[in-house]
């Protein structure tokens, strides 16, 4: 996993600069250029604003071009209008919210739509429709994945992790946990099996500081400390158990799966979007 992203890092360089390059461009010396959206878009996004307005605009306006294809579909005018009405107000509102952003928008479709619902040219609708679609999806190939990413995923640039005596920056308590794993690995290599097993209980209590963290974002959610960290409280003793037996072979596969059920886990949904997001900031 780690390789993998290094080497998937590498290839990409991010540049503030971009002016025609689409995101998924894979330039002759192995570089792909990524385009950040208006830093303005922050302000319609937790915790600068209250909701996730952005968003749900974004929500919105996908119900209502299906709303629209569907009622000119079955000919309901009222509905049509209505819905019609608000997909206008909602798709001018991208440029009221970013202003950069107008140029985006194909407002000479939106008065063909207009007249189009006015008239009743029912079938003309899904037409109209469709080439507003294209500015959709212009400009999600540019900026939507970027967009999720530095407005929506996890922040954990600002998270610490409590311990006793002092506080840890995340990547500093994920070092630590790195090398609390390794020692018990190299230790069973070595057959140093007491050793291993006076190891463990530190790890614990290096889990179980992080995982109080968890709450900071989760709040009672039971379910993701079941299956991560509660993973950890039944494989930890079984890990205990083998070393008492000085099984190397079989104490060497529950720390493997421990790595796996227990930093892999939450690794497969933070670690990749953590990293990523904090190299665009
Ligand atoms: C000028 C840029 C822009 C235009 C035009 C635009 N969008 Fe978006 N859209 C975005 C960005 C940025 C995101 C990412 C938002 C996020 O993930 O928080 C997004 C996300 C979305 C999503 C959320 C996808 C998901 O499930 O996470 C939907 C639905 C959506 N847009 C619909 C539309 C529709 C329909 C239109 C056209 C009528 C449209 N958008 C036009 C920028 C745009
Ligand atoms: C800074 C906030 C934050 C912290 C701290 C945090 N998470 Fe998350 N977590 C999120 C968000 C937000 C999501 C929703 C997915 C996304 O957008 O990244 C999520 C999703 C998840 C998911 C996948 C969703 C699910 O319901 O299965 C798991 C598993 C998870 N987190 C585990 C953990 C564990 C374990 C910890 C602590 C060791 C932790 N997280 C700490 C913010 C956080
Ligand atoms: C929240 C769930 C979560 C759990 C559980 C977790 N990690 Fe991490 N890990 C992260 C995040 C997020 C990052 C990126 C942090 C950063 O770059 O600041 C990370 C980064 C790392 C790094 C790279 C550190 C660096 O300096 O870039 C290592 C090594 C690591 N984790 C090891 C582990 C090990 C070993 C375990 C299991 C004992 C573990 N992690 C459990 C979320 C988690």
């Amino acid at each position: 996993m780690n390789r993998l992203f290094f080497v998937f890092m590498s290839f990409i360089s991010i540049s503030l600069f971009t002016v025609n390059v689409n995101a998924t461009d894979v330039k002759e010396n192995n570089t792909i250029t990524l385009k950040l959206p208006p830093k303005a878009l922050s302000q319609w996004y937790k915790p600068e604003n209250k909701r996730q307005v952005w968003l749900h605009t974004m929500f919105r306006l996908r119900r209502e071009m299906l709303a629209m294809r569907d009622y000119a579909e079955l000919g309901q005018q009222k509905d049509l209008e209505k819905w019609s009405q608000k997909f206008i107000k909602d798709y001018q509102s991208i440029g009221e919210m970013i202003p950069q952003w107008q140029e985006h928008l194909y407002l000479e479709q939106i008065n063909k739509l207009e007249t189009a619902v006015k008239e009743r040219a029912y079938t003309s609708i899904p037409v109209i429709l469709k080439k507003i679609d294209k500015s959709c999806m212009h400009c999600h190939d540019d900026f939507q994945t970027i967009a999720t990413l530095l407005y929506r995923s996890a922040d954990f640039s600002q998270q610490k992790v409590q311990q006793k005596d002092k506080t840890l920056d995340y990547d500093e308590s994920m070092e630590q946990l790195s090398d609390s794993i390794n020692r018990i690995n190299i230790a069973i290599k070595d057959s140093y099996f007491e050793k291993a097993e006076n190891l463990i209980l530190p790890l614990e209590q290096q889990l179980k500081q992080l995982s109080d963290g968890c709450n900071d974002c989760h709040s009672k959610d039971n379910v993701i400390m079941e299956r991560i960290i509660g993973a950890s409280q039944q494989l930890l003793p079984e890990l205990s158990e083998q070393l008492k037996l000085e099984d190397k072979k079989q104490s060497g596969r529950k720390l493997g799966e421990f790595a796996v059920k227990v930093c892999a886990r939450c690794h497969a949904v933070h670690r990749l979007s953590s990293d990523l997001k904090q190299q665009l900031q």
